[in-house]
């Protein structure tokens, strides 16, 4: 049904897209985008420079999409330019480590956050909003334990790449340790057949910020002898801290903010 509704939207939203071809004109009073995620017709607010802001993290902290943006969002989620601008991320990911000449020793791993990263919720947000408490808790742990969340395809596509160039991959996720085989059997059936880790957010790191979780998180496996050497996210707090990697690559998410 979620997914249903999801590719409904999806191709309902789909058709109010592609200005983004057009030719711009070279007179600035004339640089208004005209539809969809470029779409940014609130007065007041500026839904495209909110985004922005997010995505650099100047806007921080954030709880909610702001009310005047939800649909802007919605747009941007289940249109072209989501997909588009994760596959920038992906592509310099796959340039990068491509130019790396790796010693092949299993020891080079690189890290993959899990939801909105590895795995996409968006069949949720599509069924219930982007705006005022789209993150339910009870409602979004009864998505994530149907374990039905597909792949974000561009991370797959860099994680096959990422295997074929020998490196090992370590999947760092703020889900708890207890969602750990629904997480496994769910990332099995998107197309991630093999990892050297999964880490999960152990009790003992309960009330902890994931900024604190992962940074110590990874310097335990900088100190077991692995070394980072790539790191993709789509929140800051997968990305900043300490033993971040040698490179780290933001995916774009306006839906929700973990510190
Ligand atoms: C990662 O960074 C470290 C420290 O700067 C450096 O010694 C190492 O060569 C880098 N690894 C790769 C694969 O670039
Ligand atoms: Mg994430």
């Amino acid at each position: 049904m979620a997914l249903l509704l999801f590719l409904f939207l999806a191709t309902t939203l789909t058709i109010s897209q592609g200005s983004d071809q057009e030719t711009i004109p070279h007179k600035v009073h004339l640089l208004r985008p005209q539809s969809g995620a470029g779409g940014d017709h609130v007065p007041g607010l500026s839904c495209l420079s909110w985004r922005l802001g997010v995505e650099t993290n100047n806007v921080v902290g954030w709880i909610t999409v702001p009310e005047e943006c939800e649909d802007y969002v919605g747009h941007y989620m289940l249109g072209h330019q989501y997909r588009k601008d994760s596959r920038v991320v992906a592509n310099q990911a796959i340039l990068y480590a491509q130019s790396l000449s790796l010693a092949r020793d299993g020891k080079d791993v690189w890290l993959f956050d899990i939801d909105e990263t590895a795995l996409s919720n968006l069949p949720y947000f599509a069924q219930h909003g982007f705006g005022v408490e789209p993150y339910n808790p009870t409602l979004f742990k009864k998505w994530v334990m149907e374990g039905q969340a597909p792949a974000l395809p561009e991370s797959l596509t860099l994680y096959k790449k990422l295997l074929s160039l020998g490196t090992k991959v370590v999947f760092l996720t703020g889900r708890p340790e207890d969602q750990r085989t629904v997480t496994v059997n769910n990332l099995r059936k998107a197309g991630y057949h093999t990892w050297e880790k999964l880490i999960l957010k152990g009790s003992s790191y309960s009330g902890k910020k994931a900024l604190v979780y992962k940074s110590s998180e990874r310097k335990k496996l900088e100190e077991s002898g692995y070394r980072i050497i790539g790191n993709m996210g789509d929140q800051w707090s997968d990305l900043l801290g300490t033993n971040v990697g040698n490179r780290t690559f933001k995916l774009p998410d306006p839906m929700y903010y973990i510190s």
